[in-house]
């Protein structure tokens, strides 16, 4: 299976960047069969979508998440919001997430983070045909939490647990959602902009 990290910042060293590289240790610590990548939006440098986007300059990313059987969105807090990067995403990538899993992790240097899951929960999903599971996990002061070598450095393990939940959760979701996209009802594309 393959699942990919979204780092959905596009500053370099970015706090989405080193929990992305925690996140991808503590999944290859879960299950070192996983092949598991990070698709960081800061070294993707990609287009932002307008009507005529030559969408040929992505279709190698466009085929690295299609490959995906399960997505990680680490998405960070910017003014209350998911950064524009983030939804830029569901204009380039259409149809690559579709019946597929994906875990949000929100990060924030201060306290925030709580915006970002309700933002992609309440919209996110209907076009895009993504499943976000039950679970989501907020690193909030995140400098005290995870370090630039995408070390966990926190005290307790409170958001080590949580992490954990929610990435073996994602694993099983993602065995679960390959037979959901075999099915009939899903191969017929009936209604391709959601229902
Ligand atoms: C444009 C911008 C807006 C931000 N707005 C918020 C915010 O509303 N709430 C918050 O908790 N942190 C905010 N932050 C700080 C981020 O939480 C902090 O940079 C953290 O490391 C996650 O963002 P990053 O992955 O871009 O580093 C903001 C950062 C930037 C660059």
């Amino acid at each position: 299976m393959k699942i990919t990290i979204i780092s959905g910042s596009t500053r370099n060293q970015s706090g989405s960047a080193k929990t992305s590289a925690y996140l991808k240790a503590q999944l290859n610590a879960i299950d070192d069969s996983q092949e598991v990548s990070i698709f960081d939006l800061a070294e993707l440098n990609l287009p932002m979508w307008e009507e005529d986007t030559d969408l040929t300059q992505v279709a190698e990313q466009q085929a690295e998440l299609e490959a995906s059987d399960a997505f990680v969105f680490v998405v960070p807090e910017w003014h209350g919001m998911v950064p524009p990067a983030v939804k830029n995403l569901f204009f380039l990538f259409t149809g690559a997430f579709r019946h597929k899993p994906a875990y949000i992790v929100t990060v924030s240097a201060g306290s925030g983070g709580r915006y970002p899951i309700q933002e992609m929960r309440s919209t996110v999903y209907k076009n895009t045909y993504l499943n976000f599971i039950p679970v989501n996990t907020i690193i909030d002061r995140l400098n005290a939490t995870i370090d630039d070598q995408g070390q966990y450095i926190a005290e307790k393990q409170f958001v080590a647990n949580r992490v954990d939940e929610g990435l073996r959760l994602l694993l099983e979701y993602g065995k679960a959602f390959v037979q959901i996209r075999q099915s009939d009802i899903v191969q017929e594309k009936r209604f391709p902009n959601g229902v």
